[in-house]
């Protein structure tokens, strides 16, 4: 009967081809359709010229799982209604429906059960790995290597796609300078260069070569725009920043993945400058379908539809369904505005008709590049889904990237890397037990506690040991949704902790934040350890100051007492399933840390935002008087500045060569020498920044604008070499224009952005 059915659809489609000529769509700008490609498009015309009103609206509209498709049909309540919709055709996208037959049984229902029988797209939060979890994306960016990153989200759609999934909301491309934001784990960190590299390499590994395979899944570009932008970090707050700002920080990371061909891009809560960006032309219209010529769709992100109402945007969901379709956003994620009054709207003519088609055209075209309308069920096989779900090589390739996501933060007088004949040794921390903070907040394709603690992955390499887990860092149980309830009074085996570490030589301490304490809705006002820990860590280090501190974050922490007394620190972030495997690997030396912090590490709260591409002010300072940029209570500099990390090997930079062939071949090139002058192999990020002098708007001190990561056997050296060409030494001016102007510029070399040697040059 389906096979049937598909046949004749595919007739239809066919007879329909030959027969009519496409339905002319009137004048429409560029702004409002999506481009031509002749043999798809008359495909997808075909189809809307079938389509009713309703139905090419109800494209447009995506619901939340809302029953067990695999169980009976609902007979009440909403799950009746959606399910009625989802029989009438007016329906275009589900998420949150996950398992090869869940998806079969409810693509069912709309290929069979419905007039068209026009297939669903399933969307899930695919952030970093599915069922194998990989590391934060905060983290994963840390290893600055992007073979490793495509190969993680490549995995990952391998993993999403075999269980009916074929369109992730990653990646998340939000620019961000503010710890506090919770969200921060889920991005690339504070830079805009690096985080266009990263936003390329997650596109490429989600969406693959060929998107129509049974193994590839659509990405979406979020959140736009100015998410992560949020007034004093706290999400969902306000945005509100300049057109420097917006263009040369904000918006390229997204541009990056429209020219990588991503599918699809979600709009956000937030308003910018003034505009729900759900709501806004500006952004959806004028710069992402216009000036971008971005043919995919945007879906709105999670109600943020109806959140306009609560911004003091719009009246009502009438309202909402009207100002968002006409600001271009394409698809409704929960908030039911355009299913229940964008119909009415167009025929009050409040919404003209071909925003609907270009709307709809645009979602018909991705299921058609997804290879949908081919086989409605190509995702959902569960013989399929039982094999990839296991899979020794994604283990193998999640232990790579977590090894590669750690950074060495301290390491005074080589405490690291410890024996694997210590005697005597401490573990302390309840963290370093836990399987399931370490899988980190975006875990919904995973089990809960399957990471490997800490203290399994010890066990594994023989480092013997006795543990003390201290008091508890949380209250009861966490989940996705729920506040995480941090414990700051019951201090049972505090004593026992501190007693242990005094009659031990050395102490591994593991502390930091639980997963839940990153991610949506988690932002923190206070980023020190929290809890008990801090005041643990002084009690041990009073008996025993030969501490490795093993820190666990989503985001940057502010460590300074750790800093100034504890001799050794590494940063492992949330590392997924593998966690304690590869921390237990960089603890022994087995693995040569190289990773190299994304995003600032503050000394005190009060600095934040802090990043180190800032402006130089009017007053940069330093003078003997009060007035210069500066604080009186704490210094300027950061704990740890960007692309800070280091190695159990020494690195030497030498010979930087700056040869400027700019008049003749448009490029100059830099090069520098770098030696391991260390024992053991290890790699180095190396970093390359420009500051470009006077311009006619003002640029940052510093700017990433090339990296390589490099290893480098003992005592071996290598020559890398970075070509630098209008599209690094230009800049975007305020009304969007990338412009590229000449004058003297400053590039300087080396292993984080805290380099104050540079090299001039200067273009005529
Ligand atoms: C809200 C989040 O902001 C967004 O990133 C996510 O993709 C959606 N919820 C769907 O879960």
């Amino acid at each position: 009967m389906l096979k049937l059915k598909i046949v004749m659809y595919m007739i239809l489609v066919g007879l329909l081809c030959l027969t009519c000529t496409p339905k002319d769509t009137g004048s429409i700008k560029k702004t409002d359709v999506a481009k031509d490609t002749k043999t798809k498009l008359s495909k997808i015309d075909m189809l809307m010229s079938k389509m009713t009103l309703e139905e090419k609206i109800g494209q447009m509209n995506q619901y939340n799982g809302f029953w067990d498709a695999t169980g009976p049909a609902p007979e009440g309540g909403d799950s009746r209604w959606k399910y009625d919709h989802l029989k009438s055709g007016l329906v275009g996208s589900v998420l949150n429906v996950t398992g090869a037959e869940a998806v079969r049984a409810m693509q069912k229902e709309a290929v069979e059960g419905s007039r068209l029988g026009i297939p669903l797209i399933f969307g899930l939060d695919v952030i970093h790995g599915h069922k194998t979890l990989t590391p934060v994306p905060l983290a994963e960016t840390a290893s600055w290597d992007l073979e490793a990153i495509e190969l993680s989200a490549r995995n990952a759609a391998i993993e999403a796609s075999s269980r009916g999934i074929n369109w992730t909301f990653a990646p998340m491309v939000d620019i961000s300078r503010d710890a506090r934001w919770g969200r921060v784990m889920e991005g690339a960190g504070e830079d805009t260069y690096l985080g266009c590299q990263i936003a390329r390499a997650r596109v490429k590994g989600f969406q693959g070569k060929d998107l129509k395979a049974n193994n590839t899944i659509a990405a979406c570009a979020k959140h736009f725009a100015g998410y992560g932008f949020a007034e004093a970090g706290m999400d969902y707050n306000t945005v509100d920043v300049g057109t420097s700002t917006l263009y040369n920080v904000i918006l390229p990371p997204f541009k990056a993945c429209v020219d990588e061909g991503v599918l699809t891009v979600m709009n956000s809560f937030n308003i910018l400058n003034g505009v729900p960006a759900t709501g806004d032309k500006f952004l959806q219209r004028e710069v992402l379908k216009d000036r971008w010529d971005f043919q995919g769709f945007v879906i709105s992100d999670w109600g943020s539809g109806k959140e306009m109402i609560d911004h003091g945007f719009a009246k009502d969901l009438k309202d909402v369904a009207i100002i968002a379709t006409n600001a271009g956003s394409d698809m409704d994620m929960e908030s039911y505005g355009n299913i229940r009054h964008l119909k009415e709207a167009v025929e009050e003519g409040k919404v003209d008709v071909k925003y609907i088609d270009d709307a709809c055209r645009r979602i018909l075209q991705a299921k058609e590049d997804l290879g949908l309308f081919d086989d409605p069920y190509k995702y959902c096989n569960v013989k399929r889904e039982k094999e990839l779900l296991y899979n020794d090589k994604h283990m193998e390739d999640a232990l790579n990237l977590a090894k590669k996501s750690i950074v060495l933060l301290k390491n005074e007088n080589s405490i690291l890397p410890l024996s694997k004949k210590e005697k005597d040794l401490a573990v302390i921390g309840v963290l370093a037990g836990e399987k399931n903070s370490p899988l980190g907040n975006w875990r919904m394709g995973s089990d809960d506690n399957s990471a490997i603690s800490v203290l399994e992955g010890l066990k594994e390499i023989g480092l013997k040991h006795k543990y003390e887990k201290g008091p508890d860092l949380i209250k009861g149980n966490t989940s996705f949704i729920h506040e995480v309830k941090i414990n700051e009074t019951d201090r049972t085996g505090f004593k026992e902790a501190v007693k242990l570490a005094k009659k031990s030589k050395k102490v591994v301490l593991v502390m930091g934040e639980h997963g839940y304490q990153s991610g949506e809705g988690r932002s923190r006002a206070k980023l020190g350890l929290p809890g008990l820990q801090q005041e643990l860590l002084e009690a041990i280090h009073e008996v025993n100051p030969n501490i490795v501190l093993v820190t666990m974050s989503g985001r940057p922490l502010v460590l300074t007492w750790a800093d100034e007394n504890i001799p050794a620190i590494l940063h492992a972030w949330q590392l997924g399933t593998q966690s304690g495997h590869a921390i237990a690997a960089a603890l022994v030396g087995d693995y040569n840390p190289s990773g190299k912090i994304p995003m600032t590490f503050p000394r005190s709260v009060g600095q934040v935002p802090i990043y180190y591409n800032h402006m130089s002010s009017g007053r940069p300072g330093p003078i003997d008087l009060v007035f210069w940029r500066h604080y009186t209570d704490e210094v300027n500099a950061p704990l740890y500045p960007f692309g800070h990390g280091l190695s159990y090997t020494d690195f030497e930079y030498s010979d930087v060569t700056v040869t400027n062939n700019f008049a003749t071949t448009g490029k100059v090139d830099v090069s520098v020498q770098l030696k391991n002058t260390g024992s053991v192999k290890g790699k180095e990020v190396v970093q390359l920044y420009i500051r470009d002098l006077v311009a006619s708007t003002v640029r940052p001190i510093k700017e990433l604008k090339g990296f390589e990561l490099v290893p480098l056997e003992a005592g071996e050296s290598k020559t890398i070499t970075f070509d630098l060409t209008k599209e690094e030494l230009g800049f975007f001016d305020p009304q969007g224009k990338f412009i590229f102007e000449a004058g003297e510029f400053h590039v300087f070399i080396g292993g984080s952005s805290d380099l104050k040697e540079f090299k001039k040059f200067e273009i005529q």
